[in-house]
């Protein structure tokens, strides 16, 4: 708390006032193909701002096509040298997820890092369009169906480039407030226990799970791609949108607390990029420094329990 109050930076060199521009500065990622879930707003845009910045090939993901692309104008505008590319991706629809990762592998490209950025927060309750709780949806299964579907690029670039992979995904200080058991299997659609606050966290929790999961099997196959999670902090974006009015009165009382843009966007460009976590994996980073996640993410049989129980509803869907 109080390093995140003064900015003064931890054992990594960085702390919470680091900005993504500063924890990539002298990298060069020209070699590197990096795709962005949600990189059309937020920390999303900002990473795919900074990440086309150090040179490298960025492909963002993005349901709404308008405002990705007008994001792609907006980097090029300060980079004409960005290499940003635009693909559809709904993550709210298995369907749309395959047919993103299809468009992909169409493109030929390596694939380097997979961001798992996208995301959505305290919605009311409401059904994806496969019939699942639609925070767990879009910021879970997704992501993790996605990541599936691109695991053999990512694990063919890494053996032909020599480069480490890198998955990062987007959890949240917020997996600590999640049901009473982390994820709650047996209640995962239930409408009558729906609690936006804890579906975010449990959303959240299952990412960090996710990771944690998918760094273990890739150790374990002597795969060389690292996987981490990340909180970028709090900043006020357009995933504030369900909870607008009473967050504003937050950040008003706790203004000392949040960050920028540019400073919510560092633990990820560093995550993915800094050469300080080569062979780093399976962690959790706040601020640029790695942190103790809560006892529910630490669970490795709660991993693999979330990891089998999400094959499954990929499967059924
Ligand atoms: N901001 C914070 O304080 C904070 C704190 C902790 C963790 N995080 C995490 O950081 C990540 C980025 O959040 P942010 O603050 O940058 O919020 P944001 O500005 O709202 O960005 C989220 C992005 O995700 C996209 N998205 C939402 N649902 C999608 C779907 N079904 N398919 C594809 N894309 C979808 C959004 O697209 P649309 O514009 O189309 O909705 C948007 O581009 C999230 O995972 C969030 O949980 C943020």
């Amino acid at each position: 708390m109080y390093r995140l109050i003064t900015g003064i930076a931890g054992p990594s060199g960085f702390g919470s006032a680091s900005t993504a521009e500063q924890v990539t500065q002298g990298i060069d990622a020209s070699n590197l193909t990096a795709i962005i879930t949600g990189g059309a707003s937020g920390i999303g845009l900002e990473t795919a701002r900074v990440l086309a910045l150090r040179n490298a090939n960025v492909i963002i993901g993005a349901r709404n096509l308008e405002a990705a692309n007008e994001a792609k104008q907006l980097i090029l505008k300060d980079n004409n040298n960005a290499r940003v590319h635009v693909l559809k991706l709904d993550l709210a629809s298995l369907k749309s997820v395959k047919t993103f990762a299809d468009n992909f592998i169409d493109l030929n490209l390596p694939l380097n890092i997979l961001i798992n950025n996208a995301g959505i927060m305290f919605c009311p309750y409401q059904l994806s369009e496969d019939g699942i709780e639609m925070q767990f949806a879009t910021n879970h299964l997704g992501h993790f169906y996605l990541t599936n579907l691109l695991l053999d690029k990512m694990k063919e670039t890494a053996k032909s480039t020599g480069i480490e992979g890198r998955i990062v995904n987007l959890s949240s200080i917020a997996h600590i407030h999640t049901y009473e058991k982390g994820i709650a299997f047996d209640k995962i659609n239930e409408k009558r226990s729906y609690d936006d606050k804890k579906a975010y966290g449990q959303s959240k929790l299952a990412n960090l799970l996710h990771a944690n999961e998918l760094s273990q099997r890739l150790q374990a196959e002597g795969v060389n791609i690292t996987v981490n999670s990340v909180h970028p902090g709090l900043i006020m974006t357009n995933l504030f949108k369900y909870s607008g009015v009473l967050m504003k009165i937050l950040k008003f009382c706790t203004s000392i607390l949040w960050k920028n843009v540019p400073q919510g966007a560092a633990t990820t460009c560093y995550v993915a990029l800094h050469p300080s976590l080569k062979g780093v994996s399976g962690k959790y980073f706040v601020d640029c420094n790695e942190f103790k996640p809560s006892r529910f993410a630490r669970d490795k049989v709660l991993a693999k329990k979330l990891w089998d129980f999400s094959i499954k509803l990929v499967n059924a869907a």
